[in-house]
């Protein structure tokens, strides 16, 4: 069985030392560090933006995997890229650009792409784009916030879409975020998720080698 990837989300990092916080996550052992990008229109909350991850880039040349929970994605995927970006994900949910042409995009300027569910949406709605996706994200919580509690309905919906990625049999990446802990990490791995977003998880832990271990096994 492939080793599971953790990519710690920095939401829940220190926010006065993010540098040194990511160094230290990823000498504890994270493959690739989650920023969750938020515009306070997609999402009742404000975070973080093009010059934080263009700032913390020199500290880890870990993969940066972009989270983009923003209503007009397609005006900022340049940007992201041109600070160091590696994978992009967007949401199904927009409306203001077609979703294809924003994959399209990304994938123009040759780095990852990733499509991401809300919760209350059909994962159906990933099955068009599957085939020219590197990553799936359906979200186990409400996005906006870090810390809440892992929704147990995200379950079938990341057996469905292992199933639909095992049809195409393309190597794509099955990434969950949203209350992944040491009890909810089995439940999500058993269904074929190959990456764990966590921020609580791993950031508010004393060690993070150990709270990123306990998440793989
Ligand atoms: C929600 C965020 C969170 C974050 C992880 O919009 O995307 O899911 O990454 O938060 P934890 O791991 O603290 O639930
Ligand atoms: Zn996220």
């Amino acid at each position: 069985m492939k080793n599971v990837k953790i990519a710690p989300s920095i939401l829940a990092a220190d926010f006065s030392q993010l540098g040194e916080d990511i160094q230290k996550v990823a000498e504890a052992g994270a493959d690739l560090i989650h920023f969750d990008i938020m515009d306070g229109h997609f999402v009742p909350n404000l975070t973080m933006g093009v010059d934080l991850v263009k700032a913390v880039r020199r500290y880890t040349d870990l993969p940066f995997d972009v989270h983009l929970m923003v209503t007009d994605p397609q005006d900022y995927i340049q940007s992201f890229v041109d600070v160091g970006a590696d994978l992009i994900t967007i949401h199904a949910e927009i409306v203001t650009a077609p979703i294809s042409a924003v994959i399209g995009k990304i994938k123009s300027l040759n780095i990852l792409v990733g499509l991401a569910t809300r919760p209350q949406t059909p994962i159906s709605v990933i099955n068009p784009y599957l085939p020219d996706l590197d990553l799936v994200l359906p979200m186990s919580v409400e996005p906006g916030f870090g810390g809440q509690k892992f929704m147990l309905d995200t379950l079938e919906k990341i057996s469905y879409i292992d199933k639909k990625i095992k049809e195409i049999g393309k190597s794509i990446d099955l990434e969950v975020d949203g209350g992944i802990n040491e009890k909810t990490a089995p439940l999500v791995i058993e269904r074929g998720a190959t990456i764990l977003v966590a921020g609580t998880a791993v950031f508010k832990q004393s060690n993070y080698a150990d709270a990123m271990s306990h998440l793989r096994h």
